[in-house]
């Protein structure tokens, strides 16, 4: 009997999800199910702890595509939504992506139709979703718990509670910010352990389970206390960014209501010192430009030198990043007009991407320098300094907000990641990063530059591949 058979007869699929999370799996069976012509009404998914026995009737295993089965169509629109949405804890979300994929079929360009209900919907999961996540990057509070064995040393407890199934998905997020400290996520919906090399994953956790106070919260709280612009309070933005649901899990927010209530008292107090001056993230470009030439937060901005501000269209769709600005640069103040600037050119051109129409800047904002003689000799940035230079590159990106960045070099891709990757191994090949945007890396031009003979002619023709291959992803992201 052919699948088909089966739905007409009144068969139903049921598919167990192993995970609530599991896209990999999901995407296989739903492939297979389109490919066997299997309607999204003869299917029932279930995920873990769901009532998969109501379908017990009727139930058929798996139907097996034909071989000659024509391909599968998703858009990437589709594939990138339908990733987030399936971190949704709406049990719906399983049958609704099949829904979509099954259109998708017979009309491909159903994505775009923003007045579609379904399309309405996978995009408003997606939003929860990725709403859901950025709580959990700003709201996760560790604990410390003092371990009696001294092998183990510190180890820092969070305590957790998502509305989504977001807590793998987010592993790498935290694994990257906290990679120094043996830490542990716990949330009713499982668990991460990092012990500063791997992660692991336990059960769901009780809030009991996690520890209440410690002396980290007092320093959460004398933190808070002092960026705290009472001059900046408004109650309805404060409660919308930070929902009381999280307030129990954070230390600082017992502060709030006093904090709130003295707010009046300490704005007349700080505009008659004078002091309304707090850092928050830069808004525009031109505010970033202001502030970097200000920014003495590392060492470099102390030489003798001149922030560069990164330049082109705030709209761009590709941000190309370099290391940061050398002689040159410091004294024209525009990044990559130097000599790598000129092979970058020359490179691009080739390659056929017009440079005025890409975001041009820097991991470091400042040249690194050691003087020697009348000469000003290039020095590498440290991983610190790079890191510390965080702070205005993704201030940039949250305001360019670039479908693909190109990484020139090891530094701009730590610009980019927070951890250092070896180019050898990531080149070619995009790296997803948070906002949804892709990270490309390649090598630096000055490395070219620094080669001689084959070496160089071999090192060229793999650079003119790579942003060969950007051009081409550009082209599709458009
Ligand atoms: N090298 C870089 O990384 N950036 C510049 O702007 C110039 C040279």
């Amino acid at each position: 009997m052919t699948a088909l058979q089966h739905v007409k007869l009144g068969t139903y699929y049921v598919v167990h999800l192993p995970e609530a999370d599991d896209f990999d799996f999901w995407r296989e069976r739903a492939r297979a199910l389109v490919q066997c012509d299997v309607p999204p009404d003869r299917i029932a998914w279930v995920e873990p702890g769901g009532s998969g026995d109501l379908f017990a009737h009727g139930e058929r295993r798996m139907p097996v595509p034909p071989m000659d089965a024509k391909p599968v169509r998703a858009n990437r629109r589709f594939v990138s939504l339908a990733r987030n949405a399936i971190l949704h804890s709406d049990p719906e979300r399983f049958a609704l992506l099949y829904r979509l994929l099954w259109r998708l079929q017979s009309s491909p360009r159903m994505m775009e139709d923003k007045a579609d209900p379904d399309v309405r919907r996978v995009e408003e999961l997606d939003k929860n979703v990725r709403r859901d996540s950025h709580k959990m990057h700003a709201f996760v509070r560790f604990r410390l718990v003092e371990s009696e064995d001294e092998e183990v040393g510190e180890h820092y407890v969070a305590w957790f509670e998502p509305e989504h199934h977001i807590l793998r998905a987010n592993a790498g997020f935290f694994m990257r910010r906290f990679s120094n400290m043996r830490w542990s996520i716990l949330t009713p919906r499982g668990s991460l352990h990092w012990d500063g090399e791997t992660m692991s994953e336990g059960p769901p956790a009780e809030r009991h389970d996690a520890p209440g106070g410690d002396p980290m919260e007092d320093l959460w709280r004398t933190y808070y206390a002092s960026i705290f612009n009472p001059a900046r309070l408004k109650i309805g933005a404060m409660l919308k960014e930070m929902p009381k649901k999280y307030w129990k899990n954070m230390p600082e927010a017992s502060l709030i209501p006093e904090l709130v209530a003295g707010a009046q008292g300490r704005e007349a107090k700080m505009v008659e010192k004078g002091a309304l001056e707090f850092e928050e993230r830069p808004d525009t470009l031109a505010a970033i430009d202001k502030a970097i030439h200000a920014c003495r937060k590392c060492p470099i901005g102390s030489l003798d030198n001149h922030a560069v501000m990164g330049e082109g269209p705030q709209d761009a769709a590709l941000m190309i990043v370099g290391e940061q600005p050398g002689d040159q640069e410091d004294q024209i103040g525009r990044p990559f007009v130097g000599p790598a600037g000129q092979l970058l050119d020359v490179h691009l051109e080739k390659v056929g991407i017009d440079r005025r129409a890409a975001y041009v800047t820097n991991a470091v904002k400042h040249f690194k320098y050691v003087q020697r003689g009348k000469r000003r000799l290039h020095q590498n940035p440290g991983a610190k300094e790079i890191d510390t230079c965080r702070w205005w590159i993704e201030s940039e990106r949250a305001i360019v907000k670039p479908k693909l960045v190109l990484a020139m070099g090891a530094s701009a891709a730590r610009g980019l990641l927070g951890k250092t990757v070896s180019i050898s191994k990531v080149r070619g090949a995009p790296i997803p990063l948070e906002d949804g945007s892709e990270l490309w890396v390649t090598a630096h031009p000055s490395y070219l530059l620094r080669l001689e003979g084959p070496a160089r002619e071999e090192q060229a023709r793999l650079f003119d591949a790579d942003l060969a291959a950007v051009k081409t992803r550009l082209e599709e992201l458009a």
